[in-house]
């Protein structure tokens, strides 16, 4: 039995395998909603139950958020630890969507099938193409490749409260040779690619409070200080003509991308315009001076995630609210401090509220950059796997969103991570009309076998 023969198994199977995803998909796995906390747990409930069906030892482990699995396989060869998130980020604005998020359909497109639900592509999609190639492998063989660890997370999508704890109460179990880590995309939607960079991110949501209620304007107009106008002078101080954060100290421990790093990357030859070209803009938007690819993968950023305040209504009402707030998030990168920036932050946004108003913060998740060895052999082989599959041939690129867990595996157990994903730029993750093309699916599972093939 041979490599060939896995992966006649997935090409016949794939119907059954997008089934079983479609499965998946139906169940509304929310996790930073409380309203969803029983669709979380029964999001676990289904892939211990898929796990048990190829044979793994799984389990669902409780943690004061939502539950991890966890699951165990083989004794023999390298150890592998495989991880997914089953959590799913909220549908708003539901309006926008063509159907209902959690009623997943396999559409026709022009260019090809894809899967429609909330979660194929962030990150069920992805987290079930290693398992399908597991399924294929189990099926053929008899066996699993070699001794594997599966660990699915439900709290991703809501800064991993639960993850570090659980991390280091079990990192006996966790420890393995290489931590594979499906939640990352192709290069350009096309080349096949292994992470080895991601940003960090820290969240930050500020509330000023003015006035004791909501005052007419015409009455306290002029004379009443207005939360929303306080706000909107933090928000717009935020970053300077040249497009840089204004943050004191945002800026220590941001390196200059290393010249071997930028030659590789200037070979990938990236087009921000055709980039911004699929969102309808076209003018690159960061810091003056950066390219595209290190305003997206090497820099820093702040941005403005959501202001709530005053009458959003239809129509319009002349009010003087009594509170305004906003979410705003940074993307860290190198050794930048998150918890250094959030007092910084907080410390710069004091200064600048008034004396008859006041303000609140709340944390959401602080965690830092994660930049990841690539020495090991096993990554020149998966590199291979890859182009064995793909059409173009498989590069080391960067990321600019945060996959927590890739640092805690490199930082608290010792293992390193290998981000393999097949994203593409319009899955629409984390927004309305999220997909994941048929191909990434099919494609993806057909890669995890190429690549437990050459790791073991
Ligand atoms: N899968 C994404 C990370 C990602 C984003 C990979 C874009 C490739 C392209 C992940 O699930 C995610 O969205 N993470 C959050 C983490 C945050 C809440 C700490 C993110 O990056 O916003
Ligand atoms: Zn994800």
């Amino acid at each position: 039995m041979s490599l060939d023969d896995v992966l006649a198994r997935i090409d016949a199977d794939l119907p059954a395998a997008t089934d079983r995803l479609l499965d998946l998909l139906r169940i509304p796995s929310i996790s930073t909603d409380p309203a969803f906390k029983s669709d979380c747990d029964r999001a676990a409930d289904w892939l211990v139950a898929d796990l048990r069906s190829l044979g793994v030892a799984a389990e669902k482990r409780a943690t004061p958020g939502h539950p991890m699995v966890v699951g165990h396989a083989g004794d023999s060869g390298p150890h592998l630890l495989f991880y997914g998130h089953y959590d799913v980020q909220p549908v708003d604005p539901l309006e926008l969507w063509d159907r209902d998020p959690f009623d997943p359909e396999v559409q026709q497109t022009a260019s090809g099938p894809v899967i429609r639900a909330r979660g194929a592509g962030d990150d069920k999609g992805q987290m079930m193409t290693f398992v399908e190639a597991c399924r294929a492998w189990q099926a053929v063989h008899g066996k699993l490749p070699c001794r594997l660890t599966f660990f699915f997370e439900g709290e991703e999508e809501s800064g991993s409260p639960s993850l570090v704890p659980f991390m280091q109460e079990n990192a006996d179990e966790l420890k393995s040779d290489l931590a594979l880590i499906c939640d990352t995309g192709l290069f350009e939607s096309r080349v096949p690619a292994i992470t080895t960079m991601l940003r960090g991110m820290l969240g930050e949501e500020i509330t000023v409070t003015g006035p004791s209620k909501d005052l007419h304007s015409g009455m306290y107009g002029g004379i009443a200080m207005n939360p929303i106008r306080v706000l909107t002078r933090i928000l717009g101080g935020l970053h300077d003509e040249s497009g840089r954060v204004t943050v004191p100290g945002f800026y220590d421990g941001v390196p200059e991308l290393p010249d071997a790093l930028r030659s590789q990357w200037e070979a990938l030859g990236f087009d921000p315009a055709a980039f911004l070209g699929d969102v309808g803009l076209a003018v690159p938007a960061g810091e003056a001076g950066r390219s595209g690819l290190e305003m997206i993968w090497s820099r820093p950023t702040c941005e403005i995630n959501g202001i709530i305040g005053g009458y959003t209504g239809a129509g319009f009402k002349t009010v003087l609210p009594s509170q305004a707030s906003a979410k705003v998030s940074f993307r860290l990168v190198g050794d930048q401090d998150p918890l250094a920036i959030r007092e910084s932050f907080r410390e710069m946004v004091r200064a600048m509220v008034p004396a008859d108003c006041k303000v609140t913060f709340q944390g959401h998740g602080a965690g830092p950059a994660g930049s990841f060895d690539i020495s090991d052999p096993a990554f020149e082989a998966a590199r291979n796997a890859l182009s064995d599959e793909w059409p173009d041939a498989a590069a080391y690129i960067g990321c600019g969103g945060s996959i927590p867990v890739a640092g805690h595996f490199a930082r608290l157990l010792g293992t390193t991570p290998m981000l393999i994903g097949f994203g593409k730029d319009d899955d629409q993750i984390h927004s309305p009309n999220e997909k994941y093309d048929m191909e990434s699916f099919h494609k993806g599972i057909r890669s995890w076998a190429r690549v437990l093939d050459a790791l073991t």
